[in-house]
């Protein structure tokens, strides 16, 4: 608070180390800037995560780089730029973030306009402190007018909302102002559809009837000039309608994303991924039908709205006639709804089931190649598309139905009209030959609206579905409901599982049946056991991956339930037996987009990973292009990328489950050698069927069928673990073997 105080007491700003951080550490003016954030944020129940604000090392972010970072973790946030007048006049009760000239922020919790004074908070200081009053000459000398402006999102309770047609039409009514727009623009071109039709009933009426030239000459100016205004408002409303297409089109997609994102592991795990792509694939429909013919279904009945009653004007008994051919239409439509929903449904899973088999062949084309399975899969393929199209088929012949049945309402409607007007001429003598015209004219424009109102139930059939498949993944359990949630810790690396028992959904047996062990921080952990007995179940559970797990797993004596997940993970360093590589060059892959690293951070983590020899060797070092499915990376290679990868970001935690099983053994002894370096000061989880990569562990955790069976070191498991000696005997069968042959050649020399 003192800091602040003499921050705008004296003239000068003061020199940059006024704050001393609570642990010691100076904090420099980005650090108060960050903390300004971080206190405004709080204010509105928001913790933000400090790895998330991406500063690259000795870089002052702009202000964008805030705004982003309180938008990723669901605030609404503008930087920008105000006056003096415009601050002290904020009568709200919101925090602002004003940024100083100097780097760093301070945090205006009031300000009052009648005594010209703002009060500030200093961020570094503790929350509870009072605020300092300052006016408008102090301010000026340390602010130069840039805010940054916070609140809770409102749209945040509509992404939070299960996604459902209800979603989907607020996601509409959000975007009031560019619909409203658009239904002054549909009203104003109805209007004026109403004139050329009358323009010629006067034309046949008035001029042609009595020679009159100068009504021609106000009448053609009066087309022109209606021409010319439905030009200018259609082109104005094609744009409307364009903006809210791509406005519709980016906020589902960032949505879908978002929530695809949020889901947990075992879901994807489940789904196959031809249908989840196929249900994604479902919301581009939505957005085509909400911008296509919803909307101009909607436009035309605006129209209808108008023109009906000038229909009424012109001629009572036609129009009449007109309405009930339409009902007839509606009504023919409305019939082959329910069989049509059925076939159609069809017709989507025949879809679905053949989008699995494409994903499915593609995903696992090497093993399709290398098996020669090309044949089984186009039988399969070919069976798929032949019921895909069958249902399809169906679908449409049904469909056939309707569009022929209703094809003599539609020529009542637009050609037998003018018969009917023109028998009511001769009979009775009622309207005129220009009034049947203007009436032709105008009910052309009624009968469209009408079938494509129709068409649009049958339409919002398929929405349904579209909608419900893509609700099916989209609605699932995300991992966390509040992502910023939970304790965010440093930690020392102490893991403990306690009576911890865990069940996968869906299976009978226990893949974890009471398991407990201890790792003091920085020790090394190997785990050994046959296939499926719960080894990587361990390393998921850390990870946070199943969650629903009994008994406790601790990380430092805090439960792993209770930290943040995101701050979780991060604080993991994992290496799979088979790891996934983005495409793009070996030094992105190696940051994986973390910031504020650079080069030297990569050089350094694929030193350690053993990784620098063959990068060096590669064409174009560290920037040398992977490709999708990284084919120009051997297995080893490829392995040693994801360890550095992992030691990036210093891990206090590295997870290493069968990293070095697919390394020929020169490679793998390079890594083993190196895993003692990269231990350092880690806790270490290592997972492995090859006894030579766990040997010097601290502790060796031996496992049958989610049960410990031991724990020990090497050498105490080989004298009293069964399981254990038997695996080492098995794999160094080897070298007893060439011991005996060298015993045996010894005792024979010695024997001649
Ligand atoms: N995602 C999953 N869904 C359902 N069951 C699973 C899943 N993953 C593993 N299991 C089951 O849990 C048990 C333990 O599997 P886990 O992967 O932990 O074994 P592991 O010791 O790592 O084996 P391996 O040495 O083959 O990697 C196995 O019986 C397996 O069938
Ligand atoms: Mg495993």
């Amino acid at each position: 608070m003192d800091s602040i105080d003499g921050k705008f007491q004296g003239s000068e700003p003061s020199p940059r180390t006024p704050y001393g951080g609570g642990d010691g550490t100076p904090r420099t003016p980005l650090d108060i800037r960050i903390m300004a954030v971080l206190a405004a944020a709080r204010f509105h129940g928001f913790e933000l995560d400090r790895d998330d604000m991406r500063v690259a090392k000795g870089e002052s972010p702009p202000p964008a780089a805030f705004v982003r970072w309180l938008q990723n973790a669901g605030l609404w946030a503008r930087a920008t730029q105000m006056k003096w007048r415009q601050l002290v006049s904020m009568s709200d009760s919101r925090p602002v973030v004003l940024f100083l000239k100097d780097g760093s922020a301070a945090v205006m919790v009031r300000a009052d306009a009648s005594r010209n004074l703002v009060w500030l908070k200093d961020p570094s200081s503790s929350f509870d402190s009072d605020p300092v009053a300052v006016d408008e000459l102090r301010l000026s000398q340390a602010w130069a007018g840039t805010v940054l402006l916070l609140r809770p999102e409102r749209g945040l309770a509509q992404e939070d909302q299960p996604f459902n047609v209800q979603w989907v039409i607020n996601l509409v009514l959000m975007e009031k102002k560019l619909l409203r727009d658009i239904i002054i623009g549909s009203v104003t071109l109805a209007v004026l559809t109403i004139f050329p039709p009358l323009i010629i009933m006067t034309v046949v009426d008035r001029v042609v009837t009595h020679r009159s030239w100068s009504t021609l000459t106000m009448v053609a100016g009066l087309l022109v000039a209606a021409t010319f205004y439905e030009m200018v408002i259609s082109w104005c409303r094609r744009m409307q309608i364009l903006f809210v297409a791509t406005r519709l089109d980016a906020k589902l997609g960032l949505y879908t994303f978002r929530r695809l994102l949020g889901l947990p592991i075992d879901f994807f795990e489940r789904m196959p991924a031809g249908q989840i792509m196929h249900a994604l694939n479902e919301t581009s429909k939505i957005k085509q039908f909400l911008t296509g013919r919803m909307l101009s279904t909607a436009l035309d009945f605006i129209t209808l709205l108008i023109i009906i009653p000038v229909l009424f004007i012109l001629n009572p008994m036609l129009t009449w006639v007109i309405i009930a051919c339409s009902a007839c239409i509606l009504m023919i439509i409305l019939a082959f709804m329910p069989p049509y929903r059925r076939l159609y449904r069809k017709y989507i899973e025949a879809e679905i089931a053949k989008g699995v088999t494409l994903v499915e062949t593609i995903h696992g084309i090497r093993t399709v190649k290398s098996l020669a399975m090309e044949q089984t899969q186009k039988d399969e393929w070919d069976k798929r598309t032949a019921a895909a199209g069958e249902a399809n088929l169906a679908a449409q012949k049904l469909a056939n139905w309707p569009a022929t049945l209703v094809a003599p309402f539609e020529a009542v409607m637009t050609r037998f009209v003018i018969l009917i007007g023109a028998a009511m001429i001769l009979s009775d003598g009622t309207g005129s030959v220009g009034t049947l015209f203007a009436f032709m004219m105008l009910s052309g424009r009624v009968a469209q609206p009408l079938v494509s109102l129709s068409k649009l139930i049958e339409d919002l059939e398929e929405q349904r579905t579209a909608v419900g498949y893509a609700a099916s993944i989209l609605n699932s359990r995300p991992e966390t409901t509040n992502p910023s949630a939970g304790l965010r810790p440093r930690f020392d690396g102490a893991v403990s599982f306690n009576k911890v028992e865990f069940t996968y959904p869906g299976s009978r047996t226990k893949a974890l049946d009471g398991v407990s062990f201890d790792i003091p921080p920085g020790t090394m952990l190997g785990l050994v056991g046959r296939s499926g007995s719960g080894k990587s179940t361990i390393t998921r559970l850390l990870q946070g991956i199943n969650r629903d797990y009994e008994g406790f797993v601790k990380i430092d004596g805090m439960d792993l339930r209770e930290i943040n997940l995101t701050h979780l993970r991060r604080s993991f360093g994992v290496v799979l037996q088979d790891n996934f590589l983005f495409r793009g060059t070996i030094r992105e892959n190696i940051l994986g987009g973390r910031p504020g690293l650079t080069l030297t951070d990569a050089v350094r983590a694929a030193r350690l990973a053993g990784a620098e020899e063959f990068i060096e060797r590669m064409p174009m070092g560290y920037e040398t292009f992977i490709e999708e499915g990284s084919p120009n990376l051997s297995g080893g290679q490829r392995q040693r990328l994801a360890i550095a990868r992992a030691l990036i970001h210093d891990p206090r935690i590295l997870i290493l489950d069968e990293a070095t099983s697919a390394l020929d053994p020169e490679s793998e002894a390079l890594v083993n050698a190196n895993i003692k370096r990269i231990a350092h000061g880690r806790t270490m989880v290592i997972v492995s069927h090859r006894l030579s990569s766990i040997m010097d562990c601290h502790q060796i955790m031996v496992m049958d069928r989610g049960k410990v069976v031991d724990i020990g070191t090497h050498d105490e498991l080989v004298e009293r673990c069964a399981i254990y000696r038997h695996l080492w005997m098995q794999q160094n069968r080897h070298i007893d073997a060439a011991l005996e042959r060298n015993a045996a050649a010894a005792a024979l020399m010695q024997g001649n």
